[in-house]
């Protein structure tokens, strides 16, 4: 028994340790590129506003931006969500926290969005409050020279704590591996995933694709 537990512990210690090497190289990567490039797209390693916004269109597809709700933003780089919503969605009333590993995105996050009301930021892998909505862009994208099963693990955890941490429903985009591979870049099949949410986390499933991207969005809701 106590050999089992001791056994136990030792590989759960084990992916921890995975887990801190997985965020640690994601938060050196994205803070190197908002150093170069600063609150842009590029500092997010997007290539331009147009298609960073596109996604967050299917990402907030599952959200009523009519009525009020709380929102975690997973990832939220320098909070370019918020820009978005002012500029698409003015009188949305929304109670926005943002998550995001590197320091040195939530510093300028701060930065730029300090006087807001409703806006909060948090360094983490993963939110402390449960929202009604969560959304995550981009944040499974670059595994660099993580290998494909560890990659898959933080892929797994990463999502059941989005779904342990959003009443209603979360909703995250993968770059589709019916595009072209590149080295050092994370892409899956759309049915993967979904299955993975609907047998693991017990959720019902939506996939968006064809929106001009080779990415698709994966909308997971709490089975009623
Ligand atoms: C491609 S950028 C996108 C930023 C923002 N979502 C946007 O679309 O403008 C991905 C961001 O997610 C952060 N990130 C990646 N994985 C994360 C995780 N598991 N937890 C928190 N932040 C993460 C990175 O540090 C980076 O700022």
């Amino acid at each position: 028994m106590a050999r089992t537990s001791k056994r136990r512990s030792a590989s759960g210690s084990r992916e921890e340790t995975e887990l801190a090497t997985v965020h640690a190289g994601i938060s050196d990567y994205y803070s190197a590129k908002v150093r170069k490039f600063g609150t842009t797209p590029p500092g997010v390693d997007w290539t331009c506003l147009p298609t960073q916004e596109l996604r967050f269109v299917q990402l907030l597809r599952m959200c009523d931006v009519t009525s009020p709700f709380s929102l975690n933003d997973l990832g939220c780089g320098y909070g370019a969500l918020l820009s978005y919503l002012d500029r698409y969605h003015p009188a949305s009333r929304i109670d926005y926290l943002g998550i995001d590993l590197s320091p040195a995105m939530l510093r300028r996050a701060r930065r730029l969005w300090h006087n807001r009301a409703n806006v909060a930021f948090a360094q983490g892998s993963f939110s402390q409050r449960l929202a009604d909505y969560s959304v995550a862009s981009g944040i499974f994208n670059v595994q660099q020279d993580q290998p494909r099963d560890v990659w898959e693990r933080f892929v797994a955890v990463t999502l059941r704590r989005l779904h342990g941490t959003s009443r209603r429903g979360f909703a995250v985009n993968f770059i589709d591996a019916g595009s072209v591979a590149r080295d050092g870049i994370y892409s899956a099949e759309p049915a993967q995933w979904s299955r993975y949410c609907i047998r693991e986390l017990g959720a019902t499933t939506e996939i968006i694709d064809g929106y001009g991207l080779r990415e698709f969005t994966l909308v997971v809701r709490r089975a009623a």
